[in-house]
């Protein structure tokens, strides 16, 4: 059989992908079809499986069922040529505390093999473009959460990996922080890299992915582009912001009654989100958007603010993940 790597091989390629803890089947059944030089986000709330299953995928664990291979090669049998192609950037990524940003690169890249000027250079160029020279002589132990979160990633691509995996990248990082890291995101792709990201942030997806899977306990419980995933769930969101709080109990029922729509009440106590039902075409959502505006006028209530828009990756999440985990329905 061949394992050669041609240019339509997968980046990664799982099929019925088992991990098993005990009782836990953190993993149980993940399939994922990753083209090469494209950003994958795999998505999903606390426990999911999405730590497991990068873990699994970089070798990292054996699965207990199914297969995976990345370009190509299998992550058991081949694990050697799996590791020589990927990277991985932990939601808990282990550089010593105790030494300085530039020892922490210098070290690790002449442990990959680069020589002593060869070392220097990469790790000086690479405090450069994540904005850390200011900080190379610092001990890591003292670098803010994004600081730490940049330097995590700098360390992963010292060696230009050709997957790699970013678990959780940005979790905890201030909006600045954050959209940094989508900056050195899209620039590793941009040299080639094919990236698969776990995040819990449905807008980090949306920003950097051409492709998504949702999972939820262990499964893929959607997949597709994120344009794709928030047409799935509806033809539209109609958002409303009453004048008085007071009045948002009969705000809902109204907005129930005339949309036939799943109403939720957002955590802004005036503020009401339903999500029109598919069974029509654009237009009909508007018409039926601006009828429930009517009847909420008709029993007295006053909208200070009103949109109808595309469900957000939020919504679609919600909509998708465990019903226990959704915000209070009227
Ligand atoms: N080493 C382990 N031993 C036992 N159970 C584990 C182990 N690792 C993970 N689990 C369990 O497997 C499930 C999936 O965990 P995992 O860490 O993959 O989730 P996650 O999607 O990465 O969550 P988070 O968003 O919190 O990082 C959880 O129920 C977790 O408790
Ligand atoms: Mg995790």
């Amino acid at each position: 059989m061949s394992e050669g790597t041609t240019s339509d091989t997968l980046a990664i390629e799982a099929s019925g992908l088992v991990k098993v803890f005990g009782e836990t089947r953190a993993v149980d059944g993940v399939d994922l079809a990753v083209p090469p030089g494209t950003v994958y986000g795999v998505l999903g709330p606390n426990g999911a499986g999405k730590t497991t299953t990068v873990k699994t995928l970089a070798t990292l664990l054996r699965p207990d069922g199914g297969e995976a291979r990345i370009f190509g090669h299998d992550v058991v049998r081949q694990a050697d040529d799996v590791r020589s192609r990927v990277s991985l950037t932990g939601q808990y990524a282990s550089l010593d505390e105790d030494l300085t940003g530039v020892e922490n690169l210098v070290l690790l890249a002449r442990l990959l093999g680069h020589g002593k000027p060869g070392a220097r250079r990469r790790a000086g160029d690479l405090l450069d473009a994540f904005g850390l020279a200011d900080a190379a002589d610092r001990q890591v132990k003292n670098y803010s959460g994004g600081m730490r979160r940049r330097i995590d990633i700098a360390a992963s691509i010292l060696n230009t990996p050709e997957l790699l995996f970013l678990d959780e990248p940005t979790t905890g990082l201030d909006p600045r922080s954050r959209n940094q890291v989508w900056d050195i995101v899209r620039a590793v792709v941009a040299q080639g890299t094919t990236v698969l990201l776990t995040t819990q942030y449905l807008e980090e997806a949306d920003q950097l992915a051409q492709r998504i899977a949702v999972i939820d306990h262990g499964r893929v419980i959607a997949e597709g582009t994120p344009g794709g995933l928030k047409s799935s769930i509806g033809a539209g969101s109609v958002h409303v912001r009453l004048r008085d709080p007071r009045q948002r109990t009969e705000a809902g029922q109204v907005l129930t009654r005339e949309l036939a729509a799943q109403v939720q009440l957002d955590a802004d106590p005036v503020a009401l989100t339903a999500r029109i039902a598919d069974g029509g075409d654009e237009r009909g959502a508007a018409l039926r958007a601006s009828r429930a505006l009517g009847q909420l006028a008709e029993h007295g209530i006053t909208v200070d603010d009103f949109s109808l828009g595309q469900p957000s990756l939020d919504e679609v999440f919600l909509a998708l993940t465990d019903t226990d985990r959704k915000g209070a329905a009227v």
